[in-house]
């Protein structure tokens, strides 16, 4: 290229250069602007306030009726509200009764500051979503944020203002009833998985009428309770609370998030309510967190039953003094701060602090420009459970499905074959249950069961013979003999079977996580026509059926998938949808196997078969039932070994794993394709395998794609022998594959 135009060009190359940082730092200096443009606003409405009216905003009552959790007392909130003294309201749905109760706090108040509603919008506000754990299987971070983005779009349209959600706790422990509720086992998909759902619902601008403020939640370190029994002691050590539980909350402040929320439990004798290392000094300090910690539900008052409080006082000190910002149902704030204040054990800045942090999300909301813009109910009735919503909630289901066997290519059903199916089983004509817990305003009633979804999908071309045949729980066998007529007079059986939505969620942990009842039993009964038998599961949790996966030919996951449970099963049984979901947790072969995960560490003795002296058991094998990121397709995937594009990786620089996967069926598919690595020798011991990566590639019958994985030194850091976050010199493995198990390796060396 000649001089002169080469003079050109760079002339433009640098006013385009420049053009980019000054609008970069633009919208860097408005964001700036706008929060202090906030700040003082806020400040302004600060000055005003009375002492009661500072506390009263540090107050969070629920809605009547509507409890999520023990109520310690009737207290009259309307004659609170009315003095001034409520800053939230939880459990309040509807845009008229949240208007009627915002018109009493902007017009019969002092100042009017209007109140913050939030409410549980966990997979879905009225159009309900798979569960939580189910989304994460379809590893598909875009769909993740539109779903959150569809529940925020109704529940803003019901007078909500934030969600107590994402749920982001780490959960390796089955038995807990929350696995439900977050995104599984891994931090680094789980971290993934938690910053999707915050942009879900908040959007890029908060005072938009169809976002909400998000929560991350159960700050923190949850989901370690012991024994999968919630609220109970976790105890961890540093490194694991850094390398495990909270990467996932750093990854939703980063995404934005706007509120913390502080959990029951205790981390190492500090109850997490009143541990101001994790609310002050790491999130406030040293992650920077600009928005406000709610409590979770009366956790400051239970500081007394966990026994760092004598009373309410006490309460009251530890948790302010920790950072706790609002007081939800715990009923101490308001009255112990004004003692505690007048005692010198909470101090002005402290209450102001908490207060501007909430009157500076009110602000982000608009609700001082409009208090009512979220409360318009033409726009509740044109929004909530509109048909674009059913049919996004409809692929979200399907995407979250798992097929975990299929022996033969039983499935799909082809019903140009198949002149009769015979559906049975607990979950086959059941509504209630699909929509799962913490589903809102969700109702069971417009719940599509798998019956009625696979009714329409056939459109007559075969003919369902249904028949329940037991209950989901209990030791009933009575309906055995009707089904297994069902059964013998059918080309194929599908068996819906699983658990009760009440048997995972809060405080709804099992000891054993076999199929509940007879169902196992109802299922030999079935296999005994000898009849194709199909097992669709509809669980909260990861179930230990390993009876199920020997002796069924195939077997689908199908969690608790929504509104639109049926017709998106049904897509997966008829082949209108080949399903590509992956685990997000292992399945154990038993209860007596947890906690168990795919990133063990190897241990001094790792296990070796036949030979005693190593760590296994004498009575059940010590791999998983199902491994974490397995699923099947109705087509098969072959990969290429891996190719580096270097032995060697130096700070700062990066290397490139490469591999080709075909499809070598007759159906186009899906395939989530997984990156792992393993730091063979480091200042401390390191998993067997991490998660560093993934891509969901759709590829044609007969086609391949090549991906490729860039690695750098960020991939490799870890908490070395001295809690320093930082990667070691060293040789590391690499693992390409379709799950934890069947991977591909290479290997590299990180040089100094
Ligand atoms: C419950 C849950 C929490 C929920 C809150 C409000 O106890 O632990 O996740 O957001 O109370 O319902």
């Amino acid at each position: 290229m000649k001089a002169s135009r080469l003079k050109i060009v760079s002339f433009f190359i640098a006013a385009f250069i420049v053009t980019l940082l000054l609008t970069s730092c633009e919208s860097t200096g408005k964001m700036e602007g706008a929060e202090k443009e906030i700040a003082r606003k806020v400040d302004s409405v600060l000055s005003l306030m009375t002492l009661e009216e500072k506390v009263g905003q540090l107050m969070q009552y629920s809605g009547f009726g509507e409890f999520t959790g023990p109520v310690s007392d009737d207290h009259n909130y309307m004659e609170v509200l009315k003095n001034g003294m409520v800053g939230s309201m939880l459990n309040v749905n509807g845009a008229e009764y949240t208007r009627k109760l915002q018109q009493v706090a902007v017009e019969e108040t002092r100042l009017g500051i209007p109140l913050i509603f939030g409410y549980d919008i966990i997979h879905g506000y009225r159009t309900i979503f798979p569960v939580p754990l189910a989304e994460t299987a379809s590893w598909d971070m875009e769909l993740i944020e539109t779903s959150a983005r569809v529940a925020a779009a109704e529940a803003a349209a019901a007078g909500q203002h934030w969600t107590f959600a994402p749920m982001v706790d780490i959960a390796r422990d089955p038995r807990w009833g929350r696995v439900m509720e977050g995104a599984g086992e891994d931090p680094f998909l789980g971290s993934l998985v938690a910053a999707s759902r915050v942009k879900g619902f908040q959007g890029n601008d908060l005072a938009d009428h169809s976002t909400i403020v998000a929560c991350a939640k159960h700050f923190a370190a949850y989901g370690a309770a012991m024994a999968g029994k919630d609220y109970n002691t976790v105890d961890i050590s540093n490194r694991t609370l850094h390398e495990i539980y909270l990467p996932p909350f750093k990854a939703a402040l980063d995404a934005g998030v706007e509120t913390f929320m502080s959990s029951f439990n205790e981390i190492n004798g500090v109850p997490a309510t009143a541990n101001r290392y994790i609310l002050t000094d790491l999130l406030k300090k040293e992650w920077n967190f600009k928005g406000f910690i709610v409590s979770d539900w009366s956790s400051i008052r239970e500081l007394i039953p966990h026994g760092v409080a004598t009373n309410e006082y006490e309460a009251g000190y530890l948790a302010m003094n920790a950072g706790v910002d609002m007081d939800m149902m715990g009923l101490i704030y308001d009255p112990q701060l004004f003692q505690l204040m007048d005692d010198g054990k909470v101090s002005q800045s402290q209450l102001d602090d908490a207060v501007r942090r909430i009157l500076r999300v009110k602000f982000k909301l608009g609700l001082f420009d409009d208090p009512y813009r979220y409360c318009n109910e033409e726009r509740e009735k044109e929004v909530i459970m509109n048909e674009e919503h059913l049919e996004i909630a409809r692929d979200v289901a399907r995407k979250s499905i798992v097929l975990l066997k299929n022996e033969n290519n039983l499935l799909p059903l082809d019903p140009d074959k198949i002149k009769t199916i015979a559906l049975v089983g607990p979950m086959a004509d059941n509504q209630f249950d699909m929509i799962g817990e913490w589903s809102a305003r969700g109702n069971p009633a417009e719940a599509i069961s798998l019956l009625e979804g696979l009714k329409n999908s056939l459109e007559g071309k075969a003919q369902i013979v249904h028949a329940k045949g037991c209950q989901i729980t209990g030791e009933d066998k009575s309906g055995f003999s009707e089904a297994i007529r069902a059964a013998r007079a059918a080309d194929v059986v599908v068996a819906a079977v699983g658990e009760s939505k009440f048997m995972s969620g809060e405080a709804l942990c099992r000891s054993d996580i076999g199929l509940p009842g007879v169902q196992k039993e109802f299922i030999m009964e079935l296999q005994k026509t000898g009849k194709p038998i199909i097992v669709v599961l509809m669980n909260g949790r990861p179930l230990a059926i390993p009876w199920v996966k020997e002796n069924v030919p195939a077997i689908l996951e199908t969690w608790f998938l929504g509104t639109q449970a049926g017709p998106a099963i049904a897509d997966v049984l008829l082949g209108k949808y080949n399903p590509s979901g992956k685990l997000p947790v292992t399945f154990p072969v038993s209860v007596g196997q947890v906690p168990i995960f795919y990133s063990y560490k190897n241990t001094g003795r790792p296990p070796i078969p036949g030979i005693r002296w190593n760590s296994k058991y004498l009575d059940i094998p010590v791999e998983p039932l199902f491994p974490f990121g397995y699923g099947l397709s109705y087509t098969t995937f072959e990969y290429s070994e891996i190719t580096l594009s270097d032995t060697i990786l130096l700070p700062g620089g990066e290397l490139t794993a490469e591999v080709t996967v075909k499809n070598t069926g007759v159906r186009d598919g899906e395939e989530i394709i997984q990156l792992y690595i393993r730091d063979l020798v480091g200042s401390v011991t390191r998993p067997v395998l991490e998660l560093k990566g993934f891509r969901k590639e759709s590829i044609p019958a007969g086609e391949s794609v090549t991906v490729l994985f860039t690695i750098t030194e960020e991939d490799l850091k870890f908490y070395d022998i001295n809690m320093e976050f930082t990667a070691e010199p060293g040789d590391f493995e690499v693992f390409i594959g379709p799950n934890s198990v069947e991977l591909k390796k290479a290997k590299f060396t990180f040089m100094e």
